[in-house]
């Protein structure tokens, strides 16, 4: 019996990919025609599909399902023309509890800030150093100084025997420093590849045994984050002796749908994993996602999850990632390195008469320098030109083929520099920088074999030498065997604060979201042999696996994998940190909605004698304010402690645009005012072994409640041992007041469009019966759907206009559609109904309505509610 109490998340009809039609609307996305279900007990994914085969419903299976603590199967329906009915019907079999659109998530877009050179090989060949445990070198890695992770590893903590299960885009295991190999004994010792190289996220995954990453790296990456061994660059992951388990989910094509990642952790769980990650997410906001909820009841099972964040900090508050929204889920926001790792190519020079001189540079691309020994040349001699070499060269210049080429950095495009050189027969060319730093150049210009950057003050440094009438002589080594190296500069503009891109929580029921921090931004790693072996790179991705290895680092410590004790120590002994927007430093600190509990601190956090009932509170909103709470403090140590409780606030954020609907973009406007906090003692004092309860009162802060702001900060538990803090957070004003869809945003349009633009009414639309094939060109009436915020039931009504004497035909097939994210999507109308009937010939409007946050759905005063122009349907 279908289980509507729990808001069947019915069947999205040929739901078209959104095309955002604002930027304040970006899409959701899911496969036509392709559905998880949730069985009962006992019926499994063979009772399932031998039922359906006596009905004679068509499908195509994707995933079985059938794992202890997920029952189920997804599928593809595969009679395109009578796939609704189909649907209808097998979300009303018995067996059939919940049935989910499968829903797509891209590899996040973590930003690459460098990686090796293709085809580089030495690594590959580079004496495997055995696997070494305990103290052997101190380690100086920037971000594990950050969280504390070096004086664990100063001890000798380094993970030993933990199962790690890594769901991503596979391991590249035979790189040296993961391991070399696969299977029992090596670093990566267990998973699976659920998907096959060509799975692209809408196809049937195709697996296999074999979990190598080759053609993506993001797997790789956040590995190495984890566990990387000894390597030429000299930096380990954070817990070396793990043993990690590789779980593929998406193939080169770089999507994987939700029923391969609620398998992959289904799957990583049965095969005994101690702890799992995943750095891949998507818009949600919403506890109740399914691959949310599969994720929570792993870890109510035992096994923490750490999540990612997200990447999606531009678009301000509420705006949670799924699965790291989920209840129980720990979700990890990034902050930015203290160091920017870069990586140069060693090469040398002469001027003059003088002995070389060594100097690092970035090959670009193209990067085809054989041993290249040439002089310089410059357009000309003056540092400070903004311009150089964006013109055409003079008619006097002499034949480049002779020479490098030195071009300063800026006004035009490297390819327009690369050009005007070329023009004069030049085959390599070096860029200097005009800012600090460098970067990866590319300059795919006819005639141009070789190109790369150096420092600004390298290039200053010779353009003076040219200027005087010295010639410079450039020796590059060709950089598919040149030694590389690594120099560290200090980031003294955004190391570690909160990295710009972190998605912000709440979700929009008011949990907190996210939990803890760890750095995430200029991370380097290791990448697949075939891509360059190491990279930097910068994300929340790259900040969640660091998590998952500090959780190991303090389970070992501490002799626990209790998903809650852990959580609960990693969150209290956390560094809350400033408000940073990408540039400055504000003397307040940063939201909890953005840095949850703050920067992980492993080693405070292993020894913890002190541990909290709770990792956060949530005041929830006004209306719903939850005026007292409690934790309790538990004193594991041998001493009576004495705590000295204070709030400290942290800056508060306006959810939403003044006099709009719609959330502010990063950096929204904040506010230093925050809440009062009142507790039942303001000295605690918790015997030795023993433990104390503490009740805490909120008065959350007078501001303006339309616009929904999030007010936060920190209870600090202050003694001469533990010291620490407790992230709480609250929404000023009424979460169901808020209007969810933006009538402006919301209208009728055809599939003709692929921009999906407004249509005006009136348009009949031709289109094939139940039992039709689709002409060519067929086009269909669609709806634009514009959410402000998410809404957790959608109503697409067919209304029509003449000659009925009943308001509504009731929903289109697909809806009602249950907790959506915001933004735009599109839903495409092909005559049918919910129930599976088709509407007659006829004229009609849509009417959408969505269900306020927290709303009745019962109650009509509940939704926000607008109809489209009138639009006609006739059958061919
Ligand atoms: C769908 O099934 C019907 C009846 O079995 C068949 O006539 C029709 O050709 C099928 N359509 C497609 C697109 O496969
Ligand atoms: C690491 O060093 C600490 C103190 O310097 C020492 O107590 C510990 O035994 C060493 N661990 C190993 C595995 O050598
Ligand atoms: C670069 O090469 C020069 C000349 O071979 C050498 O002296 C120098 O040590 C190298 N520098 C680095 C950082 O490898
Ligand atoms: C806030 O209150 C609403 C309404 O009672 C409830 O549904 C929601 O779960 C609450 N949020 C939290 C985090 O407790
Ligand atoms: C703490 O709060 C819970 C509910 O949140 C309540 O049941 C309990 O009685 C409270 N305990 C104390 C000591 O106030
Ligand atoms: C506890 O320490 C923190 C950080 O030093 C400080 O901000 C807070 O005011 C202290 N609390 C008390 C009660 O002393
Ligand atoms: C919600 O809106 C109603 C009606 O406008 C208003 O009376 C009420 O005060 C609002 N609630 C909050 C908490 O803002
Ligand atoms: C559509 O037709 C109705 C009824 O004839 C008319 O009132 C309305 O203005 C028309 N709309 C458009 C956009 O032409
Ligand atoms: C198509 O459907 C119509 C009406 O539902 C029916 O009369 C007709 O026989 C069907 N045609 C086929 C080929 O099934
Ligand atoms: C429909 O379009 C496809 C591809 O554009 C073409 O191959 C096919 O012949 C067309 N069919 C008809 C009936 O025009």
């Amino acid at each position: 019996m279908v289980h509507w109490t729990s808001f069947l998340p019915l069947l999205g009809s040929a739901v078209s990919v959104a095309a955002a039609a604002t930027s304040k609307l970006p899409s959701a996305q899911v496969v036509p025609g392709a559905y998880i279900v949730e069985l009962a007990d006992n019926h499994d994914s063979d009772s399932f599909y031998s039922t359906l085969g006596s009905d004679d419903v068509a499908v195509k299976h994707r995933l079985k399902l059938d794992y202890k603590l997920f029952k189920g199967t997804s599928f593809q329906l595969k009679n395109v023309s009578d796939m609704d009915g189909a649907a209808a019907k097998i979300a009303n079999m018995d067996m059939v509890m919940r049935m989910w659109p499968v829903r797509i998530f891209n590899v996040p877009k973590d930003e690459v800030i460098w990686k090796g050179t293709d085809g580089r090989t030495e690594f590959a060949q580079a004496a495997l150093k055995k696997r070494q445990s305990g103290n052997a070198t101190t380690d100086t890695f920037s971000t594990h100084v950050m969280t504390q992770v070096n004086q664990l590893r100063q001890e000798g903590v380094t993970g030993s025997g933990i199962k790690i299960a890594v769901i991503d885009t596979g391991i590249d295991y035979l790189h040296p420093a993961l391991g070399g190999g696969f299977g029992a004994g090596h670093l990566v010792s267990y998973g699976t590849d659920l998907v096959g190289d060509d799975y692209t996220g809408f196809n049937t995954p195709v697996p296999d045994p074999d979990p190598i990453d080759e053609c993506e790296g993001h797997g790789s990456h956040v590995a190495g984050i984890i566990a990387a061994q000894e390597n030429p660059y000299g930096f380990t992951g954070a817990a070396p002796d793990v043993t990690l388990g590789a779980y593929r989910v998406f193939g080169c094509g770089g999507s994987a749908g939700n029923d391969v990642l609620i398998a992959a952790y289904n799957q990583a769980y049965e095969d005994g994993s101690d702890i799992i990650t995943a750095s891949i997410g998507g818009a949600s906001g919403w506890t109740e996602d399914p691959w949310a909820v599969a994720v929570q009841r792993i870890v109510e099972a035992g096994v923490p999850c750490t999540v990612s964040a997200g990447n999606d900090g531009d678009q301000g508050l509420f705006y949670a990632s799924t699965a790291a929204n989920g209840k129980g889920v720990t979700a990890i926001a990034s902050v930015d390195n203290t160091q920017s790792p870069q990586v140069l190519t060693n090469a040398t020079y002469s001027t003059g008469n003088s002995s070389t001189e060594s100097f690092g540079w970035t090959p670009g691309s193209p990067a085809n320098w054989p041993n290249v020994s040439l002089p310089l040349w410059n357009v000309n001699n003056d540092p400070t030109d903004t311009a150089n070499g964006c013109d055409a060269y003079p008619a006097d210049t002499p034949d480049l083929s002779g020479y490098i080429v030195l071009i300063r950095r800026g006004t035009c495009t490297f390819v327009q520099k690369a050009t005007n050189a070329a023009a004069y027969g030049a085959k390599y060319v070096l860029f200097y920088n005009n800012v600090e730093g460098l970067i990866s150049v590319s300059a795919a210009v006819d005639g141009i074999e070789g190109t790369g950057m150096v420092t600004a003050e390298q290039g200053e440094e010779w353009v003076a030498d040219l200027a005087s009438g010295i010639t410079v002589t450039v020796n590059i080594v060709d950089p598919k065997v040149a030694p590389i190296y690594i120099v560290s500069q200090p980031n003294d503009v955004t190391g570690g604060f909160l990295s710009t891109y972190t998605s912000w929580g709440p979700t929009y029921e008011v949990d907190v979201k996210p939990q803890l921090a760890a750095p995430g931004g200029m991370i380097l790693s290791t990448y697949p042999r075939a891509l360059g072996s190491y990279a930097v790179l910068s994300g929340t991705s790259m900040a969640c696996p660091l998590a998952a290895a500090i959780t190991a680092l303090v389970a070992e410590v501490r002799g626990t994998f209790d998903p809650v004790e852990l959580e609960n120590v990693l969150s209290a002994t956390s560094n809350p940190n400033l408000f940073n927007d990408g540039a400055s430093t504000y003397p307040v600190l940063a939201p909890v909605a953005q840095q949850g509990s703050g920067l992980l601190q492993a080693y405070d956090a292993a020894y913890a004698k002190t541990v909290l009932s709770v990792s956060s509170i949530s005041f929830n909103d006004t209306a719903n304010l939850v005026q007292t709470t409690n934790f309790t403090i538990q004193n594991t140590g041998g001493d009576e402690v004495t705590f000295d409780l204070a709030n400290v606030v942290a800056a508060t954020g306006y959810t939403l645009e003044a006099g709009t609907i719609f959330p502010s973009p990063f950096p929204n406007e904040l506010d230093t005012t925050g809440a009062t906090l009142s507790f039942s003692e303001d000295k605690v004092t918790v015997p030795a072994g023993g433990s104390a309860v503490v009740s805490v009162t909120v008065s959350p802060p007078a501001l303006d409640a339309t616009r929904l702001p999030v007010y936060s900060g920190y209870i600090t538990l202050n003694s001469t041992s533990d010291s620490l803090s407790l992230p709480y957070l609250g929404v000023v004003g009424s979460m169901k007041n808020a209007t969810v869809l933006s009538a402006a945003d919301t209208y009728l349009t055809t599939s003709a469009d692929p921009n999906a633009n407004p249509i005006s009414g009136n348009q009949t639309f031709t289109i094939p019966s139940n039992n039709g094939t689709a002409p060519n060109g067929t086009a269909y009436p669609e709806v634009f759907l514009g959410l402000a915020l998410g809404s957790s039931y959608v109503k697409l009504e067919v209304i029509p206009q003449t000659g009925y004497n009943t308001s509504s035909l009731g929903n289109i097939f697909g809806f009602p559609q249950v907790y959506l994210p915001r933004g735009g999507s599109v839903w495409e109308f092909n005559g049918q109904l919910e129930d599976g009937s088709f509407a007659p010939a006829g004229s009609y409007t849509f009417k959408v309505s969505a269900l306020h946050i927290f709303g009745d759905m019962a109650k009509e005063s509940d939704y926000d509610v607008t109809e489209t122009e009138t639009f006609a349907i006739k059958y061919i």
